[in-house]
Formats: structure tokens, C-alpha cells, sequence
């Protein structure tokens, strides 16, 4: 029976790119859907850009744009990506629209209704420069235990020991400098504590798929027991003070919701807009007692929001609930942290650029899935070895070996007689397990027993062998039964991997002239009618350097930055002399003598890359070209400065002969200069140097 499945992938923030990490769950959730079509279901897939929320508004602020210039910019990229990467969605939307304001505000009011809205003042960390509150991750200072500068306000990078903000020693606003002051405003919260968001939480879990996620979900609401403390879910803020990118909150002036309040919601807005483009009923979709389904593909890192407050805002609201959610692990590359040193924080765009397949992603990934929160390693040699292993050795393989004799020898047209052999018979029986398998999520088992069917049928061919066969007329229909057995099995297989392998999937239609297949073409073999068309290369292998390339174009840029300049945005220029610098006893009184300057190795550089470094809100990394034969990897404090795309293609200065050092994100090879005021705080800004036109790179500054 057909079934009206509406799928979601988690929304994308939108002050980013879409990187490997994301394209695990987008492949994840496409598979799914494309095999969930290929069974006949009415089946919508809708995702959108996550936009709201105040790094949006603070980045675009940076880049000197607004944040809906910002949003737009960043949805076409996305886009991009998505669609280079075969992500079937049947509509990519925004959380800035107008049904995400129309849908969040009457969710928002239903609840309130209902009872669970309630205003209370608290205090929170407010910058007095910039006029606005300051979320954790945008106060920093000194660690109240190693005393390091800069670190986060709840944990040191340095020594690695947790505390609270207000322990901060000196504790400054990130994004002005100025010092937070303890404000008291009115915010808005969802009752999450009130005994009916409990009691209906507790049944909904016992529909969850993954035992993972119950259990998490027991941990969260407690035993019930009031000895025990009762329900332990806490009340959840859901709105934000102006000024901030986002919706402003019916009948509360100044007040935004907060992004997470209406991410999910977008997840409707998208599917609204849909509808309205395809003239489907959406309240029919949304309201409760519907007759079809809803899921939502998560990373398990926001398992609280999918699993508590949505399910919970989609109730009280007069919506019918989730039928299930799904959250898988995260990606790890060659058994560690993406990371941007190592070039294994793989962009999208990076990949594609790379001349990489996208569908030996789907595939490697897919072989590495299964239904539970795991994380999955992508170990690029054996990425290599089973691309090329499993897709061109065992798959591909198999018509190549068979189209030249058939159309050579039999003008295409494949033996009817031959479509009821027993191998075949055996590759059909398969489907049942097959689809079972994708339906439940397990795409490791699937794909590993379509190999086994692959590994069946190359078997076969090795018996068989259709080029002995080939060399004596006499066994023609020897022969011509040997090649319509493989070009049905290839059908068969390629079928099976069609969720996974569209784009191959498509071709290889094209190449047996037959229409998309559907599952129920298991039991539609090849036809006399339709000859097959010319055979052109399915696949090619994945080769090593185009790999090497993907790490190149993804790694830390370089150079090392001066320890100082690298731990620390404030005062470049300076940093550069004292760490470049040897002491002149002999000069005396602060003056460094022309030999001492020069020692200095200054070159104008072009900067021909720069990428933000994850895990830092200090650093941008830099690819100079200094007129050597290969660039260099810097590491630069000035991401509070710059945006990354604002400095590609400029000239500066760097310290060329500064030791490279090695930093947590990389090695640094050198360091740019740039100037800022004695007292950043009262005066921020860092200003790179950029030389007057006609330098040109490798260029000795003196
Ligand atoms: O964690 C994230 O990247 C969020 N942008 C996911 C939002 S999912 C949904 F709720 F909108
Ligand atoms: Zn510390």
C-alpha cells in the first residue's frame, strides 16, 4: 500500500559551508527517500537553510552586509552542494520566510494558549558597548585556573579545566572588547517542567525507533518517581533580546525567538511551501489523527531538540507528532576529528572541485551506515581500495564485460530465453531482504549483500567465460545467453543501488534503453524490443592524487603564525618584533640595530586562499604565495577583522623566515603583519598591511 512519508534533513546554519560532517546525514536521508519512491510511496523530502540566530547577524555585520544578503549568498552554495551531490530534496527553503514567521508565530500562540508560555526576569552577561546580551561562547578572559588569556567561558583550552563565566578573570565581550556587565530582562519560556509535556513525552518515547534515543530520553525525563527528584526537564528559554536576527515575538516588542524555536518549525515552512507549489493539502499533513508520516533525520548532537522541545511544541500546538526520528553518529576521517590541519575537514565544494565522484561518497558512506548513533570513520585508503573495488571492479565490471559481444555479435538484443536462469532467479529473490534492509536503515548490509550478488555474477562470468566463447561461431547462443545474463544482472544490481547510486543509475538506464527504474522492475526483465545502446565508461577508478588534492585544497594554509599572533589577535605588528627579534645588548634602549632588522626576512605575499579554522574564533588560515614553488600555511589572529572571502586575492606583508610552528590546527609557516591599537579593548580593529599597487609576491620588504 502506498504510503505519504514527509522526510527531513537537519537545516543547515547559514553562516557556513557545507562540509563532509553534513553530507553524511544528507546522504543518509537521501538514500532513504530515493529508495522509499523506488517502492511507489508519495514521499517529500524538504530541507532549508537554518538562518536565524546571532552569529548570522555578527558574521554578516563582519562581512559589511546585511544578514539577508549574508543568507542568500550562503543558500545558493548550499544549494550548490546539494545538488552536486545528487541530494533529491523536493524543496530547499529558508527559516527567514514568511510561512516559518506565520507557522512559528502560531505555534508560539497555541502554546501560550495552552498555558505553557511564561515570562520571567533573569540576569545574563550584557556588553554595554555593543548593546546587546552575550551568549557563553561570545565571553572571553583569563582562566581562573592557568591564568591563559583568551579562553572560552566555560572551559580553558589550555589547561583544560571547566568553571563557570562569571569565574573569568578580566572577562571581555567578543565581539566589542568592552568588559560584560550582569543585566536582569524579561524572557520568554516553554513549561517544558509542567506534568503534561511529561506525561505526553513519556508515551511518545515508546515509539521511538533506536534504543540509543529512548534511553537518552529515560536519562532526560527521569523514572517518574517524585522521590527522585520527578521529571528533571527544565523550563526552555525561548526568546532572545533585540538586537537579533530572527522573528520578533507576537505581543513581546524587542523579543526574537530564539533560533531553535523556529528551526524546526522550518521544517513545516518548507513543506508549506511546497504544497502551495504543488497544490497539496498541507493541513492535512500536519494535523493530528493523519494518516501519514513524518520523519526527521538527525546527528545525534540534537537528539534534545528533536526528541523533547519539538515533539512537545508540535503537541501543545495542535499538530500531529513525529512519527519517528532518526540520529546517526558522527564522521570521523582516517579514525580522528576532521580537522583543518590535516585537510580533513572536506568541504563539498572541495571534494567536487577535486574531480572526486559524488557518488563515491554515497556509496562509501552508505556502505558505512547503519541504524544506530555509531560514529563512522572514513578512512580514505580504504575509500580508495573499496570505490574502486566494489563499484568498478565488481559492479561496473560486469557490463563491461558483456556489451561489446551483444552488440557486436546480436545488435544489441538480449535472449529472452536466457531471462528466467537460475542466477537470475537468485538475484530477484534477493529484493525482499535488500529492501528490508534500506527500509530499516542498515544501507552497510544492504550494499554488502548486493556485492555478494555482484561477486555471484563475476563468478558466473569467470565460468562461463564469454571471450573463449567468442572466439568460435559455433557457440553463438552459448554466448549470446552468457551476455544477456550479465546485462540482466547488471540490471538487477544496478536497481539494488539505485537509492544509492542515482546518477550511475541514470546512465546505465540510458545504456539498456529502459525506463527509471522502479523496485517492481525487479520482476521486468530486459526485452528483445529494446537493444541496448552503445557502452560508454560507467565509472572510472578513484586515483590517489585526487585525493592528495582534496587535502590540499582543504588544509590549514600554512604558514606558521608567531606564537604571539597566533595565540593572540592583539597587536601584530608588535607581536612580530618581539618574536623576531634577537635581543641587541649592544644597542641598548629599546633600538634594534640594521642588522638585527635585518634578519628579518619581509616579503609581499598574496594571499591566494583563506578558510576560517574550525574550532577557533581567532584565527583565519591563510595560503600566501611568496614567489617560492609552493605557497605557505599561516595561521593569522584576525578573524575578528576579516572575513575570509574579503582577503582573497590581496597582497600583505609576511615575516617569511619566522620557524615554522606547529600549531593545534597545523603548521604555521610564517606570519602576516598587521596593526592594531596599544588597547585593543578601548579601540578594536586589526588592520592587515597591504602594499601599494605594482609589489608583486616574493617582493623584499627593507
Ligand atoms: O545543529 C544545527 O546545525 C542546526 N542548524 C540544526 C537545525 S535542525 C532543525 F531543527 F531545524
Ligand atoms: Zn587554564
Amino acid at each position: 500500500m502506498s504510503r505519504r512519508i514527509l522526510v527531513t534533513s537537519a537545516l543547515p546554519y547559514a553562516n557556513g559551508q557545507i562540509h563532509i560532517g553534513h553530507l553524511v546525514e544528507y546522504i543518509q536521508t537521501d538514500i532513504w527517500v530515493r529508495f522509499m519512491r523506488m517502492q511507489g510511496h508519495e514521499v517529500y523530502y524538504v530541507g532549508a537553510d537554518d538562518t536565524h540566530g546571532t552569529p548570522v547577524m555578527l558574521r554578516a555585520e563582519k562581512e559589511g552586509i546585511t544578514p539577508k544578503q549574508l543568507i542568500d549568498r550562503v543558500w545558493l552554495e548550499h544549494k550548490r552542494d546539494f545538488d552536486s551531490f545528487g541530494i533529491s530534496f523536493d524543496n530547499y527553503y529558508s527559516t527567514d520566510s514568511d510561512e516559518n514567521r506565520v507557522l512559528s508565530e502560531q505555534i508560539y500562540l497555541a502554546l501560550q494558549a495552552e498555558g505553557l508560555i511564561e515570562a520571567r526576569d533573569i540576569e545574563q552577561a550584557y556588553d554595554p558597548v555593543k548593546e546587546m546580551f552575550l551568549p557563553d561562547r561570545f565571553i572571553k578572559g583569563e582562566c581562573p585556573k592557568c591564568g591563559a588569556k583568551d579562553q572560552y567561558g566555560d572551559s580553558c583550552e589550555v589547561c583544560g579545566s571547566t568553571y563557570l563565566p562569571t569565574e573569568l578573570i578580566n572577562p571581555y565581550s567578543v565581539v566589542s572588547g568592552a568588559t560584560p556587565v550582569r543585566k536582569t530582562s524579561t524572557h520568554y519560556f516553554f513549561k517544558l517542567s509542567d506534568p503534561r509535556c511529561e506525561q505526553f513525552l513519556r508515551r511518545w518515547v515508546a515509539g521511538l525507533a533506536q534504543p540509543e534515543a529512548a534511553n537518552k530520553m529515560k536519562e532526560w525525563l527521569g523514572n517518574g518517581d517524585e522521590a527522585d527528584g520527578g521529571s528533571t526537564l527544565a523550563d526552555w528559554d525561548i526568546s532572545r533580546d533585540a538586537p537579533y536576527f530572527g522573528f520578533e515575538i507576537p505581543g513581546a516588542p524587542g523579543k526574537y525567538f530564539y533560533v531553535w524555536l523556529d528551526a524546526p518549525v522550518g521544517y513545516y515552512a518548507s513543506f508549506k511551501n511546497l504544497c502551495e507549489q504543488k497544490g497539496l493539502n498541507f493541513e492535512e499533513w500536519v494535523k493530528p489523527g493523519t494518516n501519514t508520516e513524518q520523519f526527521h533525520f538527525i546527528g545525534k548532537d540534537i537528539l534534545y531538540f528533536h526528541t523533547l522541545f519539538w515533539p512537545a511544541m508540535l503537541e501543545f500546538s495542535g499538530h500531529r507528532t513525529p512519527t519517528n526520528v532518526f540520529a546517526h553518529g558522527f564522521l570521523t576521517v582516517d579514525g580522528q576529528k576532521m580537522s583543518k590541519s590535516r585537510g580533513t575537514f572536506i568541504t563539498a565544494q572541495s571534494f567536487i572541485d577535486s574531480g572526486l565522484n559524488p557518488e563515491w561518497l554515497r556509496y562509501y558512506i552508505g556502505a558505512k551506515l547503519n541504524s544506530t548513533m555509531e560514529d563512522i570513520d572514513l578512512n580514505l585508503d580504504d575509500f580508495v581500495a573499496r570505490v574502486n573495488s566494489d563499484l568498478v571492479g565488481k559492479y561496473v565490471n560486469i557490463a563491461s564485460r558483456a556489451a561489446g559481444f551483444l552488440l557486436k555479435r546480436f545488435e544489441g538484443r538480449i535472449s529472452p530465453a536466457a531471462m528466467s536462469l537460475p542466477l537470475l532467479v537468485e538475484l530477484r529473490a534477493a529484493a525482499p531482504q535488500i529492501a528490508s534492509l534500506f527500509e530499516a536503515r542498515e544501507y552497510g548490509k544492504a550494499l554488502r549483500h548486493v556485492m555478494e550478488l555482484a561477486d555471484t555474477v563475476n563468478g558466473y562470468v569467470d565460468t562461463v567465460k564469454p571471450w573463449d566463447l567468442a572466439k568460435d561461431p559455433a557457440n553463438a547462443a552459448a554466448l549470446h545467453e552468457a551476455c544477456s545474463v550479465c546485462l540482466e544482472a547488471f540490471r538487477l544490481l544496478t536497481l539494488y543501488l539505485k537509492p544509492v547510486l542515482p546518477g550511475t543509475a541514470e546512465a546505465v538506464e540510458r545504456f539498456l534503453n529502459i525506463a527509471p527504474l522502479t523496485w517492481l522492475d525487479v520482476a521486468s526483465p530486459l526485452s528483445e524490443a529494446h537493444p541496448v545502446a552503445a557502452y560508454k565508461h560507467l565509472m572510472t577508478r578513484v586515483e590517489g592524487k585526487q585525493i592528495e588534492a582534496m587535502l590540499a585544497a582543504n588544509r590549514d594554509s600554512l604558514q606558521a603564525a608567531p606564537p604571539a599572533a597566533a595565540a593572540d589577535a592583539k597587536g601584530k605588528a608588535a607581536a612580530a618584533a618581539r618574536t623576531a627579534a634577537v635581543p641587541a645588548a649592544d644597542v641598548g634602549d629599546g633600538f634594534i640595530s640594521i642588522d638585527d632588522f635585518a634578519k628579518i626576512d619581509l616579503r609581499i605575499a598574496r594571499i591566494v586562499d583563506c578558510q576560517p579554522v574550525v574550532g577557533s574564533d581567532k584565527l583565519l588560515q591563510l595560503t600566501l604565495d611568496v614567489g617560492e614553488e609552493k605557497t605557505r600555511n599561516v595561521f593569522s589572529g584576525i578573524k575578528s577583522a576579516y572575513a575570509p572571502e574579503q582577503l582573497v586575492g590581496k597582497l600583505t606583508v609576511m615575516v617569511a623566515n619566522l620557524a615554522p610552528r606547529k600549531m593545534k590546527f597545523g603548521l604555521s609557516e610564517g606570519m602576516v603583519l598587521a596593526a592594531s591599537a596599544k588597547d585593543e579593548k578601548a579601540e578594536p580593529g586589526i588592520y592587515i598591511l597591504e602594499p601599494n599597487s605594482g609589489a608583486k609576491p616574493g617582493m623584499r620588504v627593507k
